[in-house]
């Protein structure tokens, strides 16, 4: 079996972001597989325009440049794929904690987040980043920032561990979303703690306000749907989820 993912890994003590360092690599025709890690960013890049802060040597941060073969419209598999390979990375350390997906692809312990997924595309080519923090003991955290690491749970792992371990499951995770794209799906759904919860989405800007309503299911490709009070189900393809408190589930 041929490895692609990490097939080659660049290691920066420091860069901006690793999605942007890989991005520019891909533009110059850097090979598919390819993986740039940091152990600090200076500009790390979040979802929705914002930035992901981690203190350097407590976190595990890196790119993985792909050139997936399939069809456009299925390629957000592919953050859902690697949603489930940071889960199995997860569970493995952390068997005994409840540890879920949040759609797309946040990594929840206990209801709050330890990593989290930005995938960029670029011409023919999709730079997946992943941001796990592994050991967060003793870092202070602005009031605003609701962030767990694996150590705080239990886990002894080190961050070079931990990558080298997350990057044969990207790998399995890239070939099953190449080979047999519903069985992501079937790997994914009973990891997503997102499904039957009242949740509030925030779409990209400009997509009116945030929908409010039950996620009752996915698409074939992976979108969200969910049911709003009047019955009516909304295709979600992309978008920020709160999982909203069961007492809160009336509110307006
Ligand atoms: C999110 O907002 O949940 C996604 C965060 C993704 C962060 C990672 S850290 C490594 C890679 N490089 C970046 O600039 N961002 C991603």
């Amino acid at each position: 079996m041929t490895t692609v993912v990490g097939r080659e890994v660049r290691h920066l003590h420091e860069c901006d972001s690793t999605n942007r360092v890989l991005l520019q690599l891909a533009a110059e025709g850097a090979r598919e597989g390819l993986v740039v890690v940091a152990d600090v960013q200076t500009a790390g890049r979040g979802r929705r325009g914002r930035t992901w802060t981690a203190p350097a040597g407590t976190s595990l941060l890196c790119s993985v440049l792909l050139r997936p073969s399939m069809p456009r419209r299925t390629w957000s598999l592919l953050s859902l794929a690697a949603g489930v390979a940071v889960h199995r990375l997860a569970t493995s350390l952390l068997p005994s904690a409840e540890v879920a997906l949040k759609w797309p692809n946040d990594l929840l312990i206990d209801g709050v987040k330890a990593a989290g997924i930005l995938m960029e595309l670029a011409a023919d080519a999709v730079v997946l980043g992943i941001g796990l923090n592994v050991d967060w003991r003793g870092v202070q955290r602005p009031p605003d920032l609701q962030a767990t690491s694996l150590a705080e749970h239990g886990a002894e792992v080190s961050v070079a561990d931990a990558t080298a371990a997350l990057l044969p499951l990207l790998d399995e995770a890239y070939r099953t979303v190449q080979d047999d794209p519903a069985a992501v799906l079937g790997d994914y759904l009973p990891r997503c703690g997102t499904l039957g919860r009242e949740v509030r989405v925030h779409r990209a800007a400009g997509d009116g306000e945030a929908l409010r309503g039950t996620a009752v299911a996915l698409t074939p490709d992976g979108h969200l749907q969910v049911r709003d009070a009047s019955g009516v189900t909304t295709d979600v393809q992309a978008g920020d989820v709160e999982h909203l408190r069961d007492d809160l589930a009336g509110d307006a």
